[in-house]
């Protein structure tokens, strides 16, 4: 039986902030390092496990108590386990803290600006911010900053590297880890969790 310590890295952040990109070359890192590793990614999901659900805060909620359940079964079975949905709602990412207890909060942070103007591939923020869809998160909808995160990763200035570095440096000195150096190959090969890429100009961008 392995000796692996579980413990969850959970990113929040608006849409399209880069949790994706950046849970994605974790997800490699801790490939590289020998241990067990799963992604549980908002839009992939809201294709199973959460299929039918909406945007509602009630259906957002149940969203991310599943995934925090599920987050918890893999955590108590020494998963290194890696979420990222947006999850909005500061008691509802507490209430995953509680149960999973071994938890890692890392804020990613984007301005509604940058994102709308360089990272919106379908177009969502542009009609969020014409009011032609409603209910989207951090235009007409809520987001709550974490208050306490174990991180914040400022993607407008930081390049993807640089914030996967700063995850791994946390990593280490919250004893997650032992070797925060980059391990994995650069051309990494695609999880199929996540649809993110990040295009020619270093912007985040979803894959069409
Ligand atoms: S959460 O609020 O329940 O945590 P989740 O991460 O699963 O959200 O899903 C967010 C994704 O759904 C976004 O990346 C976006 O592509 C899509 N989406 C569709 N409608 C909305 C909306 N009203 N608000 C935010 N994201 C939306």
């Amino acid at each position: 039986m392995s000796d692996q310590k579980g413990f969850t890295v959970w990113f929040t952040g608006l849409s399209g902030s880069g949790k994706s990109t950046i849970a994605e070359m974790l997800y490699h890192e801790f490939q590289a390092r020998g241990l067990k590793t799963e992604i549980l990614d908002g839009d992939e999901v809201r294709k199973n496990l959460s299929k039918g659900l909406g945007f509602s805060k009630e259906d957002r909620d149940t969203n991310i108590l599943r995934i925090g359940f599920v987050a918890n079964l893999l955590t108590r079975n020494g998963v290194a386990t890696i979420c990222c949905p947006i999850s909005p709602y500061k008691e509802t990412r507490d209430a995953c803290r509680a149960q999973i207890g071994e938890f890692v909060e890392v804020y990613v942070h984007a301005t509604v600006e940058e994102l709308a103007q360089n990272r919106d591939p379908k177009g969502l923020y542009k009609k969020a911010l014409a009011g032609e869809i409603t209910g989207f998160t951090g235009v007409d909808d809520p987001y709550e900053i974490p208050e306490n995160p174990e991180l914040v990763l400022d993607t407008m200035t930081e390049s993807p590297e640089e914030s996967l570095q700063n995850v791994l440096t946390k990593l280490k000195e919250l004893g997650r880890i032992q070797d925060d150096a980059v391990m994995a190959e650069a051309d990494r090969l695609h999880s199929g969790l996540t649809d993110l890429r990040i295009a020619d100009s270093g912007h985040v961008v979803k894959e069409s």
